[in-house]
C-alpha cells in the first residue's frame, strides 16, 4: 500500500478548541500529515489525553481560554519555543449560548459571553499569529465560522452574529496579511455530531445526526468531524496556497437553495 502524503511535513500548527469535536479531529489529522500540534483548550484533562494519544514529541497541550489575551500569547509563544515558528493557525474553540428563540428572552450576558468567546477569542488568535506569521513572511491562519454566518434561522441570535462576525474578520485580514504572504480564510460546517451540538439540543450523537441528515439538502451521506479537519488540512497546505479571504461551506449545499422552493424535488 502506497505511504499516504504527508501534506503539512514540517509545519506548525496552533489548534484552539482542540479537546474535543471538530479541532480534536483536526490535530489528529494535521499530526499525520507530519505536523506539530500545540492543542490549547480550557479543558485540560481532556486535552491532555488528545495530545499523549497523538505522542508527545508531535503534540503540545496548553491551557488557554482564548478569551484571555495572556492565554493567547503564550500558546503562539509556546509554539515558538517548543517548535520555533507558527505555520498555521486554526481558530477554532466557540460557545454556543442556552436556544432561546426570541430576543426578548436573551440574556445580555448570554450575547455578551458568545461574542467574547467566538469573536474576540478569535480576534486574539490571529493578532498574536500574525505577531509571528508577520516577519516569517508566511502562514495560514484559518478560523471555524459556520453555516450560520450564511443564514439567519439556524442559531441564536448571539451565535449567529458571531459566526458572521468571523467572515468579516477573515476578508479584512486577508487584505492587510496578503502582502506578507500569510492566508486568512474560514470553514463553515453544517451541523454535525459533537459534545457542542449534542449539549445544546440535549441528544445523543445519533439523534443530532438524525436531525441534520433530516434536512440536509445532500441526501445519503453524514457531516463528520473528520469532513470538516479534510476542509482545514486543505486550507492550511500548499494545495490552497492561493486561496485567500474565503468562507469555505462543508454544508452539501444547503446553504445555496431554498428547501421550501425546491422545484427538482421528486421524493
Ligand atoms: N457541531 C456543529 O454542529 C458545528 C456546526 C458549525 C460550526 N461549528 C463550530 O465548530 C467549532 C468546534 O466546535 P465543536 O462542534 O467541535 O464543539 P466541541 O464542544 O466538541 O469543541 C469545542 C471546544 O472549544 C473549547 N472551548 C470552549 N470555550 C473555550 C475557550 N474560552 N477557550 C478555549 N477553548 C474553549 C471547548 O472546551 C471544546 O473543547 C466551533 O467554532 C463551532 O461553533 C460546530
Amino acid at each position: 500500500m502506497a505511504t499516504p502524503t504527508r501534506r503539512l511535513e514540517g509545519k506548525v500548527a496552533l489548534i484552539t478548541g482542540a479537546s474535543s469535536g471538530i479541532g480534536e479531529c483536526t490535530a489528529r489529522l494535521f499530526a499525520q500529515n507530519g505536523a506539530k500540534v500545540i492543542i490549547a483548550d480550557i479543558q485540560d484533562e481532556l486535552g491532555q489525553t488528545v495530545c499523549d494519544s497523538i505522542g508527545s514529541g508531535n503534540s503540545t497541550y496548553v491551557h488557554c481560554d482564548v478569551t484571555k489575551e495572556e492565554d493567547v500569547k503564550n500558546a503562539v509563544d509556546t509554539a515558538i519555543t517548543t517548535y520555533g515558528k507558527l505555520d498555521i493557525m486554526f481558530n477554532n474553540a466557540a460557545y454556543l449560548d442556552p436556544l432561546k428563540p426570541r430576543i426578548i428572552d436573551t440574556d445580555k450576558s448570554d450575547f455578551e459571553r458568545v461574542l467574547n468567546v467566538n469573536v474576540t477569542g478569535v480576534f486574539l488568535g490571529m493578532k498574536h499569529a500574525a505577531r509571528v506569521m508577520v516577519p516569517a513572511r508566511t502562514g495560514s491562519i484559518i478560523s471555524t465560522s459556520s453555516v450560520t454566518s450564511i443564514l439567519g434561522g439556524l442559531g441564536t441570535h448571539a451565535y449567529c452574529s458571531s459566526k458572521h462576525a468571523l467572515v468579516g474578520l477573515t476578508k479584512n485580514l486577508a487584505i492587510e496579511l496578503g502582502q506578507f504572504g500569510i492566508r486568512v480564510n474560514c470553514l463553515s460546517p453544517y451541523g454535525l455530531a459533537t459534545p457542542l451540538a449534542s449539549h445544546i439540543f440535549g441528544l445523543e450523537a445519533a439523534g443530532v445526526e438524525n436531525f441534520f441528515d433530516s434536512i440536509a439538502n445532500l441526501k445519503g451521506v453524514t457531516l463528520k468531524a473528520d469532513d470538516i479537519a479534510q476542509a482545514a488540512l486543505f486550507l492550511a497546505s500548499e494545495e490552497s496556497k492561493y486561496i485567500s479571504g474565503q468562507n469555505l461551506a462543508i454544508d452539501g449545499g444547503f446553504c445555496v437553495g431554498n428547501s421550501s422552493v425546491n422545484m427538482f424535488k421528486t421524493q
